[in-house]
């Protein structure tokens, strides 16, 4: 690593705080209501997604203001999510990051609100960061879509979940989904791929329609960005499950400790967590160790 791990992180989280103070600020809401968005926002969590986001594309070239701007939109994505799970139709939580949740601190009207105008200004972002890069809207809508966290959502809340299989699946779809956009968006921002095709080789239609040799290999690594998210993004949730029980929370009967105990959810994990670094083996352009130690660090129970 030619800097130091814990630098480079926080150089990242100074540059995607000031990205996201700035969208907030230039927004034309009511300074009211931008400062229950600031409220969400400030002061962040991980940073996880726009992190994943500038990481994997650091593998292929270094960020421009662009990449920030899109790594940003994922963030505010996140942060939208937040404020509506913890709502008392959702998950009905009273704290999020040590301090009340939106709803608890300015209602619920506002809190709704405020998880709108997020997303908004999410998408706002994400179309203004790729004018000339068509296709990278396009990978996020497939990747996103009715794949992703809302899909998720509804089942965590109103799906039948009867056995382990049916939890990973919605695991998949409200926590990997994003989690994977920001990787393979990440990786392939830069690039002119064909969509078409990336989408029918990630969809399992190798052998099928469209995709030609040359195009197959130089797809190879925007799949690797795929499997790492998808695989990181289910050892991340099942994280949150393990790290929940172990400081003595309460289950809502959703979670892996309701089917595998301590040590199999572990193991899990594991296996997730060996899944996705498995995909850091290859050659890119860029140094795939600070990847490597970002994932470690956030599943290592
Ligand atoms: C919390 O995500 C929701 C889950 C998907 C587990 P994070 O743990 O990334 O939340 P912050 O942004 O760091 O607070
Ligand atoms: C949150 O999942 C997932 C999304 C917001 C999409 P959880 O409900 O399990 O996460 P926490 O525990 O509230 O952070
Ligand atoms: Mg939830
Ligand atoms: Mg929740």
């Amino acid at each position: 690593m030619s800097k130091n791990f814990d630098t480079r992180m926080m150089e990242w989280r100074e540059q995607i705080d000031k990205c996201l103070f700035k969208i907030i600020a230039g927004s034309s809401y009511p300074a009211e209501f931008k400062s229950i968005l600031d409220y969400a926002v400030f002061p962040g969590g991980k940073r996880l997604r726009p992190i994943l986001f500038l990481e994997w594309h650091s593998l292929y070239a270094p960020p421009d203001e662009s990449a920030l701007l899109f790594a940003c939109g994922l963030e505010l994505m996140h942060a939208y999510s937040l404020i509506h799970d913890d709502m008392p139709c959702m998950d009905n939580d009273d704290m999020r990051r040590g301090k009340p949740s939106v709803h608890k601190e300015y209602g619920e009207g506002k809190a709704l609100l405020a998880g709108d105008a997020l997303l908004d200004l999410s998408y706002n972002c994400m179309f203004e960061a790729c004018r000339d890069k068509s296709s990278s809207l396009i990978m996020f809508s497939a990747v996103r879509g009715d794949l992703g966290i809302v899909h998720g959502q509804y089942l965590d809340l109103y799906g039948k979940i009867g056995s382990l299989d049916d939890l990973i699946n919605v695991y998949e779809r409200k926590t990997a989904s994003l989690i994977r956009a920001c990787c393979v968006i990440g990786y392939t921002f830069m690039q002119k791929l064909d969509a078409k095709e990336y989408l029918a080789v990630l969809y399992g239609a190798l052998d099928g329609d469209g995709a030609d040799d040359d195009n197959v290999a130089a797809l190879i690594k925007p799949l690797s960005a795929y499997k790492f998210g998808h695989n990181f993004g289910i050892a991340f949730q099942i994280f949150d499950d393990v790290s929940e029980y172990i400081a003595g929370e309460k289950s809502d009967g959703t979670t892996v400790l309701d089917y595998l105990d301590l040590d199999k959810a572990k193991a899990l994990l594991n296996t997730y967590l060996n899944a996705a670094l498995a995909e850091l083996d290859g050659e890119y352009n860029g140094d795939t160790a600070y990847l490597r130690e970002f994932a470690e660090k956030f599943v290592i129970v």
